[in-house]
């Protein structure tokens, strides 16, 4: 048998070591060294087992993947069109984000479909309460807590459901290797194996894994080139709102992403999210600019809330809330030098309304819009829409799917929209007023009848 080798491990990015060390030389974190055990059992590379020969592509006989429909609009809508059987999908976010709610709940909504729940978090009976708390136990669910991978997949093997979900990786181990559960060689060598029973047997595998302060997802960042889609829940705990997005995916696009509620009795798909993100009474109030945005391909109208207040401290504070804080200072300092306005002296807060993190760049303008309406203390007009990036030289930049966050104003009831000038877009029964505009300058202009 061949000997074990030792070898040091970080627990956040995957990176080795001969000996143990303190602080990782490739991500910088402290203390994140493990020591793993390895047997090597695989074959040597370079030995190739399989004869493939080359085949002209069009001689290739390939079908369209087929699919399960998971009962969900959105889950559906992020994995490409349904799961693909075989395929294994990690599923990742922080924790209290709800996964387990969602996976729960999907296998709940699956009906007839036989499905297996493995929990190494929860004890059945939590497990149970939670099912009862989003409304029913039905017949062809399975439920097991358990932490020993080897007895999950027996247990798989047994039942021969249509979809199994681990919860958690970072909870199971194998009896194959020495190492304590959680560790970057146990969940590695976990995934590795429920790849290959997926493969083997047929069988999609969701795995949820947690994700750790950098919003990576801790340890397995190995486990992203492992599984074929990594879907990433996220949102913000105080608020109902959770997004759904996939950062991989072999069968399907990633630009595509669920939006959820998280409510009393679980998560509910929405559907008509502009709808739902957008007040109704903002009327006359100062500081609030609506925009026009895409978050992966969907579009979105988004409240964006800013407050500019005298700073009563020294160095006055920037904070922003679902936006990305250098991209405000920037445009805080092109509001200075191109708009003309002494911000220096105040404190700026901005704030994306439901907790979203949104990272479009077209919703640069409206933030300006709420900042200086705020600044003011005027109200915009509140049928009135904003879409565009800003540069460093005050200009408004080109947005991409123009149209879609057009018709989508439109379809809202706005009756006017700021947009880049000289972009195309169809102005076929068009009911909305599209204003071209070149630069922040005048876009203040016209938003402040200045
Ligand atoms: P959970 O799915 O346990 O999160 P994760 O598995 O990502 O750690 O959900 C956590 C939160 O969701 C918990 O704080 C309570 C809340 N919740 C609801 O608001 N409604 C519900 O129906 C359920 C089941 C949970
Ligand atoms: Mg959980």
């Amino acid at each position: 048998m061949a000997k074990p080798k030792i070898q040091y491990v970080c627990s956040s990015c995957g990176a080795k070591a001969p000996q143990l060390i303190g602080r990782c030389p490739v991500c910088g974190e402290w203390g994140t060294y493990e020591e793993e055990t390895t047997v090597e059992t695989t074959t040597k590379r370079g030995v190739i087992t399989r004869g493939a020969q080359p085949q002209r592509i069009h001689e290739v006989q390939a079908q369209e993947e087929m699919r399960i429909d998971m009962q969900s609009l959105e889950l559906n809508r992020v994995l490409g069109g349904g799961l693909v059987p075989g395929s294994m999908v990690l599923l990742g976010g922080e924790p209290g984000i709800g996964k387990s709610t969602l996976a729960l709940q999907v296998l709940m909504k699956m009906g007839e479909k036989r499905t297996l729940y493995a929990s190494g978090e929860e004890s059945a009976k939590q497990l149970k309460l939670r099912a009862e708390r989003l409304s029913g136990s039905p017949d062809n669910l399975y439920i097991m807590a358990e932490t020993s991978l080897e007895r999950i997949l027996d247990s798989v093997t047994e039942l021969q459901p249509e979809v199994v979900v681990v919860d958690s990786i970072q909870t199971i181990g194998t009896e194959a290797i020495d190492a304590s559960v959680g560790s970057l060689s146990q969940v590695k060598e976990c995934a590795a194996r429920i790849l290959q029973y997926a493969k083997e047997k047929n069988v999609p595998f969701i795995i949820v894994g947690h994700i750790n302060k950098e919003g990576s997802l801790a340890g397995p960042k190995v486990l992203e080139h492992i599984v074929d889609t990594v879907l990433q829940f996220e949102g913000d705990q105080h608020y109902v709102y959770r997004i759904l997005r996939a950062q991989k995916n072999r069968f399907g696009s990633t630009s595509e992403l669920g939006i959820f509620e998280m409510q009393q009795d679980g998560l509910r798909e929405v559907t008509n999210p502009s709808e739902l993100l957008l007040s109704n009474n903002r009327e006359g109030l100062s500081g609030i600019a609506i925009a026009a945005a895409v978050e992966g391909v969907r579009p979105l109208l988004i409240e964006v809330q800013a407050l500019v207040a005298s700073a009563a401290y020294g160095t006055p504070q920037r904070s922003s809330t679902g936006f990305d804080a250098r991209r405000l200072n920037m445009l805080l300092a092109v509001l200075e030098k191109r708009v003309g306005f002494k911000l220096l002296q105040k404190d700026v807060f901005v704030n994306i309304a439901g907790g979203l993190r949104v990272n479009d760049p077209a919703i640069d303008m409206a933030v300006l819009a709420a900042v200086l309406s705020s600044n003011m203390d005027i109200a915009l007009d509140e049928q009135t829409c904003i879409t565009g990036e800003v540069g460093l030289a005050g200009e408004i930049r080109p947005v991409n799917r123009i149209d879609q966050r057009i018709r989508e104003a439109e379809k809202l009831g706005f009756k006017t929209i700021i947009v880049p000038r000289g972009q195309k877009y169809n102005t076929q029964n068009l009911n909305i007023q599209v204003i071209e505009i070149s630069r922040v300058v005048d876009a203040f202009k016209f938003l402040f009848k200045k």
